[in-house]
């Protein structure tokens, strides 16, 4: 294309840094707009659960989304934005998740413009292990129907772009977990069909055939959000007398390494498999003790009084003034404010003790 010398006019300009850009982005080889894709529970749910029938893990009501634009209650189980939505913002391209898989085949004619630009599948309530969630919810989307979910937009996507082209898309595309710690909760209430050593080599076999199937399906890029301490969680220190449950947050710990050491071996067994593993034990931790700004890292901003302690958030219910100042919104999930520091840190901080081999910013460009 040839390009008159003369002062350009403004829409001759923005056009010329359009294209420019193009170029300056793929001659670095540094193209950073390949997707995302998000795989996980409520921490990652941006309303695929409004759309699961008997499915009671809901957040589309308020107090929820009371700091979303329009204070609307979309399904994030968060006072604003959550952690999927602050990482993919943080990783540039995104204002904020992309679309939930159930949203997009509801949207029809808008579910191949969709795919391209990344899809959600996250359920509140899932667990790594199928089953995990029911007895308590009624209905989720299990790790292995998100699994499943994402097989179809792979064919999609194959489809749109043809073999080899729709193969490098998948390659260059970023995938994100967090999943887990309802398993966790799940062995913590019921009653026990295995020891924590045996659970802990469970859901790690679970995670790694769930990975391993995505790798053969072409992934390679994988951003693995491990767990916080859930025994720290307002919920959790109701039922321990107000200090955090320690068998919880031992079997969290233990999750935590046993899913590094998992990634680690995959990473030397799968070529190509590259990954960056989030320490939230630690982060979370990190900031229970030396708070961060936050006023309050012990409650909940927005839950029901209960003999316990707290309960569910829902409206009516008493609600804190300062969202900001609190490290949890409701009894089980962070604040915005939480959610963006957690994002801050996982996608480019360089400290070992929080992320590691190297951080979610190197992973995408990797
Ligand atoms: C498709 O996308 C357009 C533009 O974003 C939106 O206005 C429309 O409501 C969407 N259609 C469906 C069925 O979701
Ligand atoms: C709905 O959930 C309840 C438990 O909350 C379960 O007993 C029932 O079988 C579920 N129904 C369907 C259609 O999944
Ligand atoms: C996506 O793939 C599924 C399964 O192959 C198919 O049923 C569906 O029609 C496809 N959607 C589009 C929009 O091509
Ligand atoms: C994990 O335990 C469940 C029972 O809770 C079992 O169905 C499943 O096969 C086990 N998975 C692995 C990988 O061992
Ligand atoms: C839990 O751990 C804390 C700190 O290590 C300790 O002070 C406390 O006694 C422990 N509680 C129980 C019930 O083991
Ligand atoms: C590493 O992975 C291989 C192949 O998947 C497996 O056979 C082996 O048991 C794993 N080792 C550890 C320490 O997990
Ligand atoms: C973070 O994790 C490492 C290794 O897992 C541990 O040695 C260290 O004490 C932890 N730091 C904090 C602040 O929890």
């Amino acid at each position: 294309m040839a390009m008159e010398f003369r002062p350009p006019k403004p829409m001759l300009l923005m056009i010329y840094v359009a294209i420019f850009s193009v170029f300056a982005a793929s001659a670095k080889g540094g193209r950073t707009n390949y997707p995302i894709f998000i795989f996980g529970d409520s921490t990652m749910d941006v309303g695929t659960n409004n759309l699961v029938d008997n499915c009671s893990a809901r957040a589309d009501h308020p107090y929820y989304g009371i700091d979303y634009p329009g204070h609307q209650a979309t399904g994030r189980f968060s006072n604003g934005l959550n952690t999927a939505d602050t990482i993919v913002q943080l990783l540039g391209g995104y204002e904020r998740s992309p679309l939930p898989y159930l949203a997009l085949v509801e949207g029809g004619s808008n579910f191949t413009r969709g795919i391209l630009n990344g899809v959600n599948f996250a359920s509140g309530g899932a667990g790594l292990v199928k089953g995990v969630g029911l007895s308590l919810y009624g209905q989720v989307v299990s790790m292995e129907e998100q699994v499943q979910q994402f097989a179809t937009v792979r064919g999609n996507i194959s489809a749109l772009l043809g073999g080899s082209k729709g193969e490098r898309f998948l390659r260059k595309s970023m995938y994100i977990f967090s999943i887990g710690s309802n398993d966790i909760m799940e062995y913590m209430i019921f009653t026990k069909p295995m020891t924590p050593e045996q659970f802990v080599i469970n859901i790690t076999d679970t995670y790694a055939i769930h990975l391993k199937n995505l790798y053969s399906m072409g992934a390679r890029k994988f951003g693995i959000i491990s767990i916080p301490p859930l025994g720290c969680c307002p919920i959790a220190r109701g039922f321990a007398g107000g200090n955090c449950a320690n068998d919880t947050n031992t079997l969290s710990r233990a999750c935590h390494d046993s899913f590094e050491v998992m990634l680690e071996n995959m990473s030397s067994t799968l070529k190509g498999f590259k990954y960056s593993i989030a320490n939230t034990y630690n982060m979370t931790m990190t900031i229970i003790t030396s708070k961060f700004g936050f006023k309050d890292v012990v409650s909940a901003c927005c839950a029901e009084k209960t003999p316990q302690g707290q309960g569910d958030c829902k409206e009516g219910v008493p609600l804190c003034e300062k969202r900001d100042d609190y490290l949890f919104w409701d009894v089980f999930h962070p604040s915005q404010k939480a959610s963006q520091l957690a994002a801050s840190t996982l996608v480019s901080s360089q400290d070992p003790n929080f992320i590691s081999p190297i951080n979610f910013g190197s992973l995408r460009k990797a």
